[in-house]
């Protein structure tokens, strides 16, 4: 095929002067959106994309991938950044290199099927602000769920690119589910749809070399217009799966910048473009101007985002995920999950338990929103179901899943699943069949309605209507009207640097560790003063070395004996004391039920309020974690005595969520 002969690799050729290909392999970078998402849990800030916007604009990219996904969610949530502003910002820097999202079909850039009026609004506006791919995909490939963005995407003069979420149920491609006409098949129904491209999706690094060359050979067959190719590094395959690809006549790739390439996230660019040089397929990249931006990223940005790299594992790639599917997000996302719980030795038994959700939720491929979904149910279903019952706890997205609003899973679900999970579902007992957003009512005007008094530009409505409490939250921000937290301000290189300096102390065995000394039992001498050291409060006891038997006790000594259940030590008690929760929360006394969190996450809302009667098995709380919603039932019948927290508060495993009296 190639006449390795010619391939002359003197220095002018590995410039971009070189005489073109015959037929180039085009390029997709997707550094800005899901090289970060992947590696760095979608932290990137814009200012730290803006350094090198321009050199990546002069690379020669087919496009640069900048939006959607989870980059929405991450920005307004933890950055404190108006995501629309970053595609404006971005294009001020990019002007030549066509601009790509990640648009979940008509769950958007969230986690659930929103409405049409938001959906058609919503992909108006990512247009009218500057994107202009849009890779389109739906976790079931149930392309029902594109019937109200597409025409949007046309008529506003955009590609549309279709996905195929790729799956597997076999070791390698084939069975009866995930086989050869399986892809045919949906891209034969994308191709009819209009679509401008076809995109293999292959999100969770399933997709072995050969099995893309045939993949490939064939649909080139099939389809007139061009293939693209999406696949996660996470196995270790995808580079060869890319070359394979690349000889089989697939038009475009996706590679990331090197410092954002492999583990989890995507094949670097750099030993692509000098694997192809002087070959039929030749990419026509300068290989010194990339050197140049990566230069760039690893001194001047990686630093800050460093400490986000999973880190617990010296192999950068995890044969684990050919075993059980998960794709790359979704690994760190359930180690931490489980970590926060203080249950990471079970992540053998989740990793055992996601095929079995999977093939009873009707054998889903497995990429955000189902990712998640099948995710969160098995680490639920490893740390609340016994020996008899499983699907102890069902999130609502099951529930969802279950009565078909995400669409048609590719085999039907469980029947007894299906009945347990529909079981006093609001919506009904009975699964829908249609499209699922044609049971959804409109949530345009509602969403103005809830924002007005802070905005009426249609793009804050959107992420309102997209996200209400964080949402919210960020409107709050944005507009002045609450203070935005330490924790979402940027970290800068001087913070990097500061820390670097104590852990070389540390390697060089300067910082000592204190010795931990066991605590003397307070003793009725026991006196307490308050004590002020440059504005901070503290209230110090001070008793006799020795402890209790030494000091005899004198009740004229003892001025604070009655606070002897108080630590000797306490800083600040009193500023703490202020941002506790109310009295009572934990009634001490015993006089209610505490409803515990069961996991870390954020409070969407109460169901109950206080003073209202609740039988148990009532739902009293809606908690987020990992983007999945639980409701946490009451454990007893009784009534609401508090409250503890408010909606869009964070809370930690086992935090008092409200108590029953
Ligand atoms: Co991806």
């Amino acid at each position: 095929m190639y006449d390795h002969d010619q391939v002359k690799m003197t220095d002018m050729h590995y410039g971009k002067d070189r005489p073109p290909a015959e037929n180039p392999l085009k390029i997709e970078d997707l550094t800005f959106r899901d090289g970060h998402q992947s590696l760095f849990a979608t932290r990137g800030r814009t200012e730290d994309m803006i350094p090198v916007a321009e050199m990546m604009d002069e690379v020669g990219f087919w496009a640069m991938e900048v939006w959607g996904g989870a980059t929405f969610d991450t920005m307004h949530r933890f950055l404190n950044e108006d995501p629309w502003q970053r595609i404006r910002t971005l294009k001020k820097y990019i002007k030549k290199t066509p601009f790509s999202m990640l648009l979940r079909g008509q769950n958007l850039v969230g986690y659930r099927n929103y409405a049409d009026d938001v959906a058609a609004v919503f992909v108006e506006r990512a247009a009218a602000n500057g994107i202009d791919i849009f890779r389109t995909f739906d976790a079931l490939n149930d392309y029902r769920n594109f019937e109200t963005v597409v025409p949007v995407i046309k008529s506003s003069g955009k590609h549309f690119q279709g996905c195929i979420c790729y799956s597997i149920t076999e070791a390698r491609l084939g069975g009866n589910v995930f086989n050869l006409e399986y892809y045919k098949k949906k891209a034969l129904e994308l191709q009819t749809m209009g679509a401008d491209s076809i995109c293999i999706k292959d999100m969770a690094s399933l997709l072995a070399p050969y099995d893309a060359y045939r993949l490939v050979k064939e649909l080139k067959k099939l389809v007139s217009v061009p293939i693209h190719l999406h696949s996660h590094f996470t196995s270790g395959m995808a580079p060869m799966t890319l070359l394979k690809a690349a000889e089989a006549g697939v038009d475009i790739v996706d590679t990331c910048m090197a410092p954002y390439a492999y583990r989890t996230s995507h094949t670097a660019i750099e030993p692509l473009v000098m694997t192809l040089l002087g070959t039929n397929r030749d990419t026509g990249f300068d290989i010194k101007h990339l050197a140049a931006i990566d230069e760039i990223l690893e001194r001047e940005i990686l630093p800050k985002y460093r400490h986000l790299l999973d880190d617990t594992k010296v192999s950068v790639i995890d044969i684990g995920v050919l075993l059980h599917q998960t794709p790359g997000g979704m690994l760190s996302n359930l180690v931490n999950q489980l970590r926060e719980m203080d249950a990471l030795d079970k992540i053998e038994q989740v990793y055992a338990e996601l095929p079995r959700v999977r093939k009873e939720l009707g054998q889903v491929p497995l990429v955000t929103p189902t990712s998640q979904i099948v995710g969160i149910q098995a680490v639920n279903n490893v740390l609340f179901d016994d020996e008899s019952e499983r699907y102890k706890m069902i999130t609502s997205q099951v529930k969802d899943l279950c009565y078909g609003l995400y669409g048609k899973t590719p085999v039907p679900i469980y029947p007894q699943l299906q009945k347990k999970a529909l079981k006093d579902y609001p919506r009904g007992e009975v699964p829908i069949t249609c499209r699922p957003a044609e049971v959804l009512e409109p949530e345009l005007e509602k969403a103005r309605d809830a924002v007005k008094e802070l905005t009426s530009d249609i793009d804050d409505v959107l992420i309102y209507a997209l996200y209400p409490v964080t949402g919210k939250r960020f409107l709050n921000w944005k507009y002045g009207k609450e203070k935005p937290p330490e924790d979402v301000k940027p970290r800068t290189l001087e913070d990097v640097r500061a820390e670097q300096e104590l852990i070389e102390k540390a390697k060089a065995g300067k910082l000592i560790e204190k010795k931990e000394k066991p605590v003397p039992d307070k003793g009725p001498g026991l006196r307490m003063f308050n004590v002020f050291v440059d504005g901070e409060y503290f209230e110090v006891g001070v008793q006799e070395a020795g402890g209790i038997q030494q000091t005899p006790y004198t009740p004229d000594r003892s001025t604070a004996s009655s606070s002897g259940e108080k630590p000797s030590v306490t800083p600040s008690r009193a500023v703490e004391d202020a941002g506790e929760k109310p009295d009572g929360a934990l009634s001490p006394s015993g006089d209610g039920s505490a409803v515990l969190a069961p996991m870390p996450g954020m409070v969407v809302r109460y169901e109950k309020q206080q003073g209202e009667r609740v039988q148990q098995g009532d739902t009293v709380v809606i908690l987020e974690a990992m983007k999945m919603e639980n409701a946490i039932k009451a454990p007893v019948n009784g009534t609401i005595k508090s409250i503890n927290f408010r909606s869009g508060d964070t809370v930690s495993k086992n935090d008092v969520l409200c108590v029953i009296g």
